[in-house]
């Protein structure tokens, strides 16, 4: 185990790609050391040249884990893994997220399964990951990924709004859980941003969610990284059990 007093360590999960890598570059270019996340050993060689890619360009150390979030011992080993890289833990994003869009009607429940599993296990498994540590050292950022779906609804969406919205009653149950520890705990809620997640939709849909967002664009990760950089600061200290809209407009 390395020097524990050193600069700050976050874990981002599932920052390979799209929102959680501009986060993991984001909170690396604030001075933090970074744990990269990947779902699994097969992506594992890409998110390690991820690693070294953030590590040369912010001046900061970085590591790649292979683990999937909705297995709980995988957490629980994501965790382990972060403490004996770099002998601490002080930010938590839970931004590893799945879709798997249908009508209701025709949804299967696999498809239930699956995205609840991903989406709102894997964020209380992390969580219960790093709680520890970070009630020890009485400081501790935990910033999860919602989206404006599981705060308004969206259809074709039931399973991905059920379990955003479902990120956003942990996140205010861990906030009072935690705030007297010096943990804080926040949501992030995402519009459109144009990630490989989104890169799924069709031109159709996408020019008629453009129209919808008052700034009259997409979003880009950076957008959300910025947000998710704050609530990680010092700064930050104050706000806790908040959802956040990073929309443009769009749910105004
Ligand atoms: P993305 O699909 O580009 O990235 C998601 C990442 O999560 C991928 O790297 C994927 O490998 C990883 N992942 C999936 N399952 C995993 C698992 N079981 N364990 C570990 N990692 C896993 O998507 P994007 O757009 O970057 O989304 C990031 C987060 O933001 C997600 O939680 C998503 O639901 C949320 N979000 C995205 C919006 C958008 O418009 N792109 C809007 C609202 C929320």
């Amino acid at each position: 185990m390395t020097d524990n007093t050193g600069s700050p360590v976050a874990i981002v999960t599932g920052s390979s790609r799209g929102i959680g890598l501009a986060v993991a570059h984001a909170l690396a270019a604030r001075g933090m050391r970074i744990v990269l996340n990947c779902s699994s050993e097969r992506s594992l060689e890409g998110t390690q040249a991820q690693a070294r890619a953030i590590a040369s360009e912010h001046g900061t150390e970085a590591i790649a884990v292979a683990a999937n979030v909705a297995d709980a011992d995988e957490a629980a080993a994501l965790a382990a893994a972060a403490l004996d890289a770099f002998g601490r833990i002080d930010v938590l994003v839970n931004n590893a997220g799945i879709t798997r869009d249908g009508l209701a009607m025709r949804m299967a429940p696999e498809d239930f399964d699956a995205v609840v599993d991903v989406n709102l296990k894997g964020a209380f498994y992390c969580a219960k990951a790093v709680m520890r540590p970070m009630t020890k050292q009485r400081s501790g950022r935990i910033i999860n990924m919602s989206s404006v779906s599981g705060v308004y609804g969206n259809p074709g969406q039931a399973n991905y709004a059920a379990s955003k919205a479902g990120v956003i009653g942990l996140t205010k149950a861990l906030a009072k859980e935690l705030a007297r520890k010096g943990v804080t705990v926040n949501a992030i809620a995402p519009g459109f941003i144009e990630t490989d997640m989104t890169a799924a939709l069709s031109d159709d849909q996408k020019a008629h969610a453009q129209e919808r967002i008052a700034a009259g664009r997409l979003g880009q990760p950076e957008d959300v990284a910025a947000l998710a950089a704050f609530l990680a600061s010092d700064e930050a200290a104050y706000i806790t059990g908040q959802v956040i809209c990073v929309d443009g407009g769009l749910s105004l």
